[in-house]
């Protein structure tokens, strides 16, 4: 099952604040180099053979945080799509935003739409940013995406934080304390090659023990 064609990766991109605070920095450098990461991850993920890679930039409960860190954020994601776009364009990325739109600054709505538009026809590699996302939201309006073959979360917590919890029934899960600065194409193709090596049985027996 794992050397099927389609692979679907879906990150929790965790551990900015404390990467930062480690340097001394505010916090907001730190989403700033987490925005470096996603270039690289994103770059990286088709010699990886993915297909398909959903990341999780901002949560639903992430409004709790205080109105600075939020707006930082949400200038970094209108940037981050305004520079990225023809890049992705030109690579065949696909991009997508998934979440509520009706919560996030026009600025940043207009950046999305002008994003999705241009890299429409990209096939070779479904990029899905997930902001203003709740899963139990998600289910709740019957919003699911295909399922997830592997889940990474950064940062070392060992939480889903209400991401993809009807995508993951059967999603190889892999925890690394790596904050998610320090995430690239390396780290990418370890946590691939670990998938690769574990043995998904989906409710059956192994394949020796099948016959
Ligand atoms: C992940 O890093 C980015 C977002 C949730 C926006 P954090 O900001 O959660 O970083 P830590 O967990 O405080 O280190
Ligand atoms: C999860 O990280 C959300 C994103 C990475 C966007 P959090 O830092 O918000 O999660 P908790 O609070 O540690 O569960
Ligand atoms: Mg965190």
């Amino acid at each position: 099952m794992s050397q099927s064609s389609s692979l679907h990766v879906a990150i929790v991109m965790d551990g900015n604040g404390r990467w930062a605070g480690r340097r001394g920095l505010p916090r907001v450098a730190g989403h700033r180099a987490g925005a470096e990461a996603v270039r690289r991850t994103v770059e990286a993920a088709p010699d990886s053979r993915v297909t398909a890679l959903t990341l999780y930039a901002f949560s639903a409960d992430n409004w709790k945080r205080p109105p600075g860190e939020v707006a930082a954020l949400m200038r970094l994601f209108a940037r981050y799509l305004r520079t990225e776009t023809p890049r992705l364009a030109a690579h065949g990325v696909r991009l997508e935003l998934i979440g509520r739109r009706d919560r996030l600054p026009l600025p940043l709505v207009a950046a999305i739409d002008a994003a999705e538009r241009a890299t429409a026809r990209g096939a070779r590699l479904h990029l899905r940013l997930a902001v203003d996302y709740s899963s139990r939201w998600a289910i709740a309006a019957g919003v699911i995406l295909p399922d997830v073959d592997l889940l990474i979360r950064t940062g070392g917590e060992q939480r889903l934080s209400d991401f993809l919890l009807w995508e993951c029934a059967y999603a190889e899960l892999y925890f690394t304390p790596t904050m998610w600065p320090d995430f690239g194409a390396a780290q990418l193709a370890a946590a691939v090659a670990e998938f690769r090596a574990r043995e998904r049985r989906f409710g059956g027996l192994p394949e020796v023990a099948a016959g």
